[in-house]
Order: structure tokens, then sequence, then C-alpha cells
């Protein structure tokens, strides 16, 4: 469920997703991600009740400079690259943010930013604006206060309405950064609220509000989750993956991934480490290319940890229509 302020074609992506070869345009797999993932901290302030970061034994940090900068360079030589800053943590906790921000929009790259809202501040967003990122991002929970609460742990829903309503001030009428919201919610959720009115409330203050499902799968062995599990929304009525024909993952720590979901860094899932190979050569691995046979071309996902519980690409069920 999907709404813009100003009409499909406003979005900074939308040439992309109207350009003819996306998301059929597979063989041979394009000559590098369009979109590059990248972790810049494994830190995060928040305790989220879905969050895969909750079982992650991986050591907590920050991605350095000089990673970041071997990740710019090498993007910025290839058109139709954009950099996803995302990950499991909060990007803008890193302690370089502005730098890295700014860094990779000097480069010509286009910038989407997923942030849980919290360590926005007045001189960053001014930063955003001034160097135009593409896509600002606040993610949610739920489509009320008590619900956002209730997944976001440690979060305080007026906090994070007061750094959205600052970002839509200060941004004003330019168009950059787009400012978007991405909610998601369980079956539960849905019935006992309204996702039409969550999203008119906040289409007065972003260009572009989507409501989508929780997934609970990845954290079904958490035993606070447990009580929960048949409540939650994403189906496994499984599609061919595209991400692996569009997209990299990278860590903090450089570690490159054919995919994001997996929140400890398991070897069956990497492909090396920025400095020790580059970014193309691990987009044109043996690996990269198995992985895109047996999950891209095929249904293999279960022969894949990270696969077997993955929501995306998947046929999920229609919870909006059956709200209460
Ligand atoms: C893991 S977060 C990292 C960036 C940042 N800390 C944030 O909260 O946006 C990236 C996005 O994944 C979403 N996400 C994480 N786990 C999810 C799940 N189990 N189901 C649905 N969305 C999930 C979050 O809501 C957020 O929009
Ligand atoms: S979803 Fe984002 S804000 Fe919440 S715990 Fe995970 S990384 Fe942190």
């Amino acid at each position: 469920m999907l709404r813009y302020r100003l009409g499909r074609e406003s979005d900074p992506f939308y040439w992309l997703y109207n350009s003819p070869g996306w998301l059929t345009d597979y063989d041979p797999p394009r000559q590098f991600p369009f979109w590059l993932n990248i972790e810049l901290t494994n830190r995060c302030q928040l305790d989220c009740f879905f969050c895969s970061r909750q079982t992650s034994r991986r050591p907590l940090g920050d991605m350095s400079l000089e990673t970041a900068r071997l990740i710019v360079t090498e993007a910025s030589r290839y058109p139709e690259c954009g950099l996803r800053l995302t990950g499991w943590g909060e990007p803008l906790l890193h302690p370089q943010a502005g730098e890295i921000i700014t860094m990779i929009k000097k480069a010509g790259l286009p910038l989407k930013i997923y942030t849980n809202g919290l360590a926005l501040t007045p001189e960053l967003m001014d930063t955003m604006i001034e160097y135009e990122v593409d896509d600002l991002q606040f993610s949610m929970q739920g489509l009320t206060p008590e619900q956002y609460e209730f997944n976001r742990r440690k979060s305080d829903y007026g906090r994070l309405r007061a750094n959205i309503e600052m970002a839509s001030r200060r941004r004003g009428e330019r168009p950059r950064p787009f400012l978007s919201i991405l909610t998601s919610v369980l079956a539960d959720e849905a019935a006992k609220a309204d996702p039409e009115a969550f999203i008119d409330e906040y289409l007065t203050l972003v260009d572009k509000v989507a409501v989508d499902l929780t997934n609970l799968n990845f954290v079904s062995e958490v035993d606070r989750v447990k009580p929960f599990l048949d409540k939650q929304s994403a189906g496994l009525s499984r599609g061919l993956c595209v991400d692996v024909f569009l997209a990299l993952e990278v860590k903090y720590d450089g570690l490159i991934q054919f995919c994001g979901q997996d929140a400890d860094g398991l070897e069956e899932h990497s492909l090396g480490y920025v400095g020790a190979i580059s970014l193309h050569e691990a987009w044109h691995s043996r690996k990269m290319n198995e992985q895109r046979d047996r999950v891209g071309r095929a249904l293999g996902h279960e022969t894949m940890s990270v696969c077997r519980n993955c929501y995306h690409n998947t046929n999920k069920y229609d919870i909006f229509k059956t709200r209460a």
C-alpha cells in the first residue's frame, strides 16, 4: 500500500522503476548492481521487537572512512548505481555520517537513507538539503503511537514525529531530499487501525507513505516474539528473488554479501572484503552467479539459511482487505 503527495513521477527513482529492463533484463546480469546497500554501523539506540539485530552475534563497529571511500570511488565509475545507507544498525549514529553523506553526493551518486529518525539533527538535515540527498526514508512500525512504541522498543513516538516535522519544515518546497515514510504492520495492527488514515495524516509532512508487512520469521526463536508469531503478516509462498540481480550488501567491516538479510555476516552468504576484491568482481563471481541460479531463476530458497525466512518476493496475503 503506497501513496505519493505529488504522484508517482515525483519519486526520485521513478525513471529506474520505469526503464525497459527493470525486473526483466537478467541475462546477462547488469554490469554493476543498481543498489549498494551499505551498513555504516551495526550500532543502534533502539531494540526493535521484529529486528534481526537482536539475534546478531557480530561485534559492534563503524565503517572506516577508507572503506567508505573505496566503495564510493568504485561505484562512481558506473552509471545508474545508487547507494542505500541501511543494514543492521542506525546509519545516522555513525560519528562521521555527515562526512560520508557529503562524500557520496559529491561523487554524484544517487543516495537513499533509511533511518529510525531519532538522531536526525537540524545540522545533519541541512547537510542533506545542501547536498541534495535523493531520498530520506523514516522507518516506523504500526499505525498508531501505541503500536509504534510496542514495536520500536526504547523509542519515543513524540520525538520521531517532531524530527519528521523539523525535516519537512527545513526542506520546505525544495524537491530534495525527497521525504518518505515506510511503516510495516502485523495483521492485527492493520485490523485495529486504518492504514489510509495513517497515510493521509503523514502525507501532510512527507512526499511518499508506504505501509508494508512486518515479518517475524527471522526472529521466530526469540522468546519475546514467540507469542506473536500467529499474528505475523508476511506469508512464505515464494517468488523468484529479484535482489540477486539488483543489489549487493556491504557490512560495516567491508564484508561484501549477496543479501543483507543476514545479520550475522555468515560465510555462506559472503563474497569477500572491500579492498581485497572489487565490488565488480564480487558481482560477477561464481558464488554470486550460483546464488542467482539458486533463488533468482529457481525456487531453491530452502537450501540457504537467509533465503528460507525471506519475505521479499513472496506472495503476501492481503491483510489490508481484512480490516475490521
Ligand atoms: C534494519 S533497518 C536499518 C536502518 C534503520 N535503523 C531503520 O530502522 O530504518 C532497515 C529497514 O528494515 C525494516 N525491517 C527490519 N526488520 C524488519 C522486519 N522483520 N519486517 C519488516 N521490516 C523490517 C525496518 O523497519 C527499516 O525500515
Ligand atoms: S529496525 Fe532499525 S532502529 Fe530498529 S533495532 Fe533494527 S536497526 Fe535499530
